[in-house]
């Protein structure tokens, strides 16, 4: 395992989707449920320890239904378990990625059944080596809503909300953006990446699993500063060490498949001269 190569507390940030327990693989191959948590075990252990004290374990993973039946298994909860009481890590926060253009599956269920509705998230585990790691939400503020456009413009009388929570005249303040959710809403099709393209003119298929820029994009300005060393042990094609890149961090990224590799260079425009 190439994780064994690198120093101990030498990462600031990890951001990775490893292969899910599907059901229904992909083409790289995927771990049966069972086995998955035992499966990971050995990376976790090696991803906490080449962990900066102040790091994060930033990990995106799908669900899944259970073979056969219309009940969700419950592996990326063992999973989560695991990581925090075996391994050691905290969990900072629980995210999401929310993916409105997911298509409706397994179609037994949704589409021909009708007895389940379309699943549309995916879990982002936000793990920490300790309970304080390295964060500024002020690094990933988003637009203000119109209201409180309105708010901060007319100003705002000071009172009580009925949840118990005092609204004081502070939050009126324009403080350049709003806190961002725990949610993050991107569809990964981005098919007018310059990725995809190139893979087009190059007449290669794209990597089939990957997750959309904007989910490395904002971990990392959310969690490390520039310069700083991000890591993806399970690269695919290699989003997260490309966008690395582009926010001057430095990057290392592993990968199983060759090809994936190779294909990867067409995410740097320089490599193509
Ligand atoms: C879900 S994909 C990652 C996609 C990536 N996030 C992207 O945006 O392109 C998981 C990847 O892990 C790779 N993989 C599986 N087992 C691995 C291992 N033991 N070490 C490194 N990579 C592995 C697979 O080949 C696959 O490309």
């Amino acid at each position: 395992m190439l994780l064994g190569q690198i120093p101990t507390g030498s990462i600031q940030l990890i951001v990775t989707s490893p292969p899910y327990a599907l059901h229904f693989k992909k083409e790289y191959g995927n771990v049966e449920k069972r086995e998955y948590v035992d499966w990971f075990k050995p990376f976790a252990r090696e991803i906490f320890r080449v962990l900066s004290p102040e790091g994060s374990f930033v990990l995106n993973i799908g669900g899944s239904y259970n073979p056969g039946s219309p009940t969700r298994s419950l592996y990326h909860f063992k999973l989560l378990i695991m990581l925090c009481e075996e391994i050691g890590f905290h969990l900072a926060q629980e995210c999401f990625w929310y993916n409105p253009a997911k298509l409706p599956s397994p179609a037994e269920w949704v589409t021909v059944r009708r007895i389940r509705i379309k699943d549309s998230i995916e879990y982002v585990w936000w793990l920490a080596k300790s309970p304080f790691p390295k964060a500024d939400n002020r690094r990933v503020l988003t637009e203000y809503s119109a209201d409180m456009k309105r708010l901060i413009e007319r100003g705002y009388r000071a009172k009580d909300r009925p949840s118990g929570h005092k609204i004081t005249h502070k939050f009126q303040k324009n403080l350049g953006g709003a806190i961002p959710t725990n949610v993050i809403e991107r569809g990964n099709n981005e098919s007018n990446s310059g990725y995809i393209k190139r893979c087009a003119d190059a007449g290669q298929k794209p990597h089939p699993a990957r997750f959309p820029a904007a989910l490395p994009e904002f971990f990392i300005n959310f969690l490390s500063d520039s310069g700083n060393i991000v890591l993806d042990p399970f690269a695919g094609s290699n989003t997260t060490g490309a966008i690395a890149e582009s926010l001057d961090r430095r990057w290392l990224a592993f990968e199983n498949e060759a090809r994936y590799v190779e294909n990867s260079r067409l995410r740097f425009e320089g490599f193509l001269a």
